[in-house]
């Protein structure tokens, strides 16, 4: 602060406390003139209403004294009178380096403890997990669902059934938080109408929902020329490329035959963010630890 701003914050701080602690000080000293029956005088509402008059209570004029001792204290003691830094030397910085230190000198020896651990390790371990949560809750809920359980509308996986767009190894698993993911499905709507129908009777078919026969067949070359190349040879997905396995009842945005042409006509792009910019490594860790615990326990519970 420059000192003419500090000059006029004292100039403020004076004004104000000064003019209210003379009125203070006046105020229990004032006589106001009364008439015998105590009343001012004043008088409302044709005579049914007339004002009082009372002393200030003992307890507010201590109150507020106490108030002004307090209020001359913290200029002392704290910033706040200008350029005047306190004779305790406070500031927000400081504290928030002194409340940061604390918290890293307790977390660290947790987060030392838990790099040290592999992803398999963290998954089973109560206190990682405990911690991934908290990350995942916080960084990941937003899309994933509070429980992981995704949302088909938006794309975004179930990370809870075991089933994998990327491998769910615990590298992949790392690299899908810190550099995100991105699967690109383009669309197909210029293969026609008619090539359409029967690629979705196609895919209908392979994952074991009822089709329509003879579209179907139509489908099966056009699939097998264009859409094996991310699919896979027999539709079971390619992780290396993103491409979704079509031949389980797991869908990434719907497995009904409205959803499943709509992958097909319009395309789609799912887009995971890469958090490694927001994420320490440490984090990252523990959340690939939770979301293979996640993974884990949707296998032995769900299936
Ligand atoms: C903005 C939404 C969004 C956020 C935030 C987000 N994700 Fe994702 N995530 C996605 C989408 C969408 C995909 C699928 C990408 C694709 O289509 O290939 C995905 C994919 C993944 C995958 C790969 C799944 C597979 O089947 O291979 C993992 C693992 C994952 N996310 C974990 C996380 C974790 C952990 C966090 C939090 C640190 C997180 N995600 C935050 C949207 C999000
Ligand atoms: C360039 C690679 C590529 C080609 C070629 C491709 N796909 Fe895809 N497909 C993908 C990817 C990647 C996804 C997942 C999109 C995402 O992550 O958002 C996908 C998603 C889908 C889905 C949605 C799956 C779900 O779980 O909801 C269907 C259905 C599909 N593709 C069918 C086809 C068919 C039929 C063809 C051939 C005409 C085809 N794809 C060609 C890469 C491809």
């Amino acid at each position: 602060m420059s000192s003419g701003w500090s000059w006029w914050v004292i100039g403020l701080v004076v004004f104000n406390l000064g003019v209210t602690f003379c009125l203070f000080v006046w105020a229990p000293r004032a006589r106001v003139p009364t008439l015998p029956d105590g009343t001012t005088g004043h008088v409302w509402a044709d005579g049914t209403l007339r004002e009082g008059m009372h002393r200030l209570p003992r307890w507010w004029i201590v109150a507020s004294l106490a108030m002004y001792i307090m209020a001359f204290g913290y200029l002392v003691l704290y910033p706040g009178f200008g350029n005047h830094p306190g004779t305790l030397d406070w500031t927000s910085g400081k504290e928030l380096a002194a409340a940061t230190a604390a918290n890293a000198a307790k977390l660290d020896p947790v987060l030392h403890r838990t790099a040290a651990m592999d992803v398999e390790a963290l998954a089973g371990d109560a206190q990682a997990r405990r911690l991934g949560e908290r990350l995942f809750v916080d960084n990941c809920a937003g899309c994933h669902g509070r429980a992981g359980l995704g949302n088909p509308r938006l794309g975004v996986p179930n990370l809870t059934d075991g089933d994998w767009l990327h491998g769910g190894a615990a590298q992949d698993i790392t690299t899908s938080i810190r550099d995100g993911r991105s699967g690109v499905m383009p669309p197909w709507n210029s293969l026609g109408e008619q090539t359409v129908k029967g690629l979705v009777q196609y895919v209908l078919s392979l994952s074991g929902q009822t089709y329509e026969a003879d579209s179907a067949a139509a489908g099966e070359p056009i699939f097998k020329a264009i859409c094996t190349a991310c699919h896979g040879p027999e539709g079971k997905g390619i992780a290396q490329l993103g491409g979704p396995n079509l031949t389980d009842a797991i869908w990434l945005y719907g497995g009904t035959q409205e959803a499943v042409e709509t992958s097909i006509r319009d395309g789609r792009q799912g887009h995971m963010p890469a958090l490694g910019a927001r994420l320490s490594d440490g984090d990252i860790h523990l959340l690939a630890g939770y979301v293979h615990h996640l993974s884990a326990r949707g296998n032995s519970t769900a299936r």
